[in-house]
């Protein structure tokens, strides 16, 4: 709760349209992976400045022969304006097995972003405002092999992201240039000492999906929801605030009066005393006046 709270602000923020869908213009190529080699890739920079979650279509002219069935990656460059990762866009790429998303604004993996590509091997966010992953993202993605979180700045990362994971197949671990943590490791004994590396430096119980006041939060939509739940809330807490600042101010007029009166009071008084103390001063300097 707290957390969809913070994320709410940062929502008003940035002004961000959720509904909306978008289309990924791609740009056909033969890219070079690592690990997985070369493979035929859809690159995009094109992303729309209020791109929504869900890719409704696909666009660009395939290399002679090849088809999206034939995509391995897709590479997505965010220009930085993309908040969320794409939704859906295993509906055109079956096939997937390595994604690469760059320069956004993602701040946040609720852990089901990637749950539609079972064959994932390769997974790279980088250069992004990446500051928390729940321990949910590689839950359905068993066959990660290379994870790549470099230059963000991640300050939480779930205490069982890699749980799911065989970490003996994994290959390569990157988390350099981050808040909690500057380290990136290619050998089983060093992934090993870096995921309690993580769990020290980068502690993340996923509170913020099991605790919440309203509901468990086990998807991207459900998140959206609750999110525009708390913004509401905001709003009416606000407006509460609101009313009990004009109720306070009203008490404080009312009290300003009520000094006036008192000081008017003393002012009285003052002026009776000073009038007595003259008559005082009178008696004592000619005592036998009344002769
Ligand atoms: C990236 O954003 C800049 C400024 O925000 C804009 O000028 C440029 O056209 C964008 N590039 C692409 C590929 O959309
Ligand atoms: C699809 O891509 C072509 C160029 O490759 C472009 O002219 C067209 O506007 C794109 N369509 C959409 C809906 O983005
Ligand atoms: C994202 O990170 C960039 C570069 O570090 C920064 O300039 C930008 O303000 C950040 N955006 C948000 C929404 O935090
Ligand atoms: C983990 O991966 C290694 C190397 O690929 C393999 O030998 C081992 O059988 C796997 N273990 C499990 C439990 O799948
Ligand atoms: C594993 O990598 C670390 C550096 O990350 C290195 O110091 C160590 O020697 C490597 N171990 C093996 C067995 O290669």
């Amino acid at each position: 709760m707290k957390f969809s709270i913070l994320f709410a602000i940062f929502l008003i923020f940035q002004g961000i349209e959720i509904s909306n869908s978008f289309t990924i213009n791609c740009n056909y190529r033969t890219n070079s992976l690592p690990i997985i080699g070369s493979v035929y890739e859809c690159y995009t920079t094109n992303i729309p400045t209020s791109s929504g979650i869900t890719v409704t279509n696909v666009n660009g002219t395939h290399l002679s022969g090849k088809n999206n069935n034939d995509v391995i990656s897709v590479w997505i460059s965010g220009n930085w304006t993309l908040p969320f990762v794409p939704r859906n866009f295993n509906i055109f790429f079956p096939n997937v097995k390595a994604i690469r998303i760059s320069s956004t604004t993602i701040e946040t993996l609720f852990g089901d972003e990637f749950d539609e590509f079972p064959q994932l091997e390769v997974l790279e966010l980088y250069q992004s405002n990446l500051t928390t992953i729940s321990s949910k993202l590689f839950e359905k993605t068993p066959k990660m092999v290379y994870v790549y979180f470099g230059e963000n700045m991640i300050e939480r990362v779930g205490h069982d992201l890699f749980t799911p994971l065989n970490v003996t197949q994994l290959q390569r671990v990157y988390f350099y240039n981050n808040r909690c943590i500057h380290r990136s490791v290619t050998n089983t004994t060093a992934i090993i000492s870096l995921i309690n590396e993580l769990r020290e430096k980068c502690p993340f119980d996923d509170e913020f999906s099991s605790t919440s006041t309203t509901t468990s939060l086990t998807t991207t939509e459900d998140f959206v929801c609750d999110l525009k739940d708390s913004m509401n809330e905001i709003q009416e807490n606000l407006m509460k605030k609101d009313e009990k600042i004009e109720e306070l101010e009203n008490k404080l007029l009312e009290l300003q009066a009520q000094i006036q009166i008192k000081d008017q009071k003393i002012e009285n008084v003052v002026s009776k005393m000073k009038w007595l103390k003259e008559e005082m001063l009178r008696l004592t300097t000619h005592p036998c006046a009344c002769k």
